[in-house]
């Protein structure tokens, strides 16, 4: 099983911005933590990020044409704004995972819009770094029911 692990703008900064919404593990943290925990369920994790949109709209077709089995994404900001990123994840039709690291439903108004929430299986918030792991723990369990929406 191939997981695409997709982070949007300024995840590159963890652990440098804002740690008390974003915590202190840093991105190389993370990836080590992810990398890991794919180790301990036996899948691959392919890892990326970028602060640019049109680079996650790329990504987010990659793992279509590399038969990825599942996604999990932090669109960052673009979680507010992008259609183009909804409308990536509705065209490739890979079960999908949206994952914040702070809780935004309690933060600004701006931050209670999400557009590619439309597309995606399910959306974990405020687990701080651990809802990555939640993320793919559940696209193990769901992809295993051999459930496709
Ligand atoms: C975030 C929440 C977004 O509102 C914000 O723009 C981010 C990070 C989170 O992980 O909590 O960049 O997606």
């Amino acid at each position: 099983m191939k997981l695409y692990i997709i982070n949007g703008p300024n995840l590159n900064f963890l652990g440098i911005r804002e740690p008390q919404h974003y915590g202190n593990t840093t991105y190389e943290g993370l990836i080590q933590m992810i990398q890991n925990h794919a180790g301990e369920l036996g899948i691959e994790a392919v890892c990326y990020q970028s602060n640019h949109e049109g680079d996650l709209v790329d990504k987010i077709q990659e793992a279509y044409l590399d038969g990825a089995d599942g996604i999990v994404i932090n669109p960052g900001a673009y979680t507010h704004t992008s259609i183009a990123l909804l409308d990536a994840v509705k065209s490739v039709q890979i079960p999908t995972v949206e994952v914040h690291i702070s809780k935004v439903e309690e933060r600004e108004e701006f931050r209670q819009i999400s557009y590619i929430r439309a597309a995606c299986q399910k959306a974990i918030t405020g687990e701080g770094v651990k809802g990555y792991l939640m993320a793919m723990d559940f696209l193990c369990e769901f992809l295993s029911k051999g459930e496709k929406k």
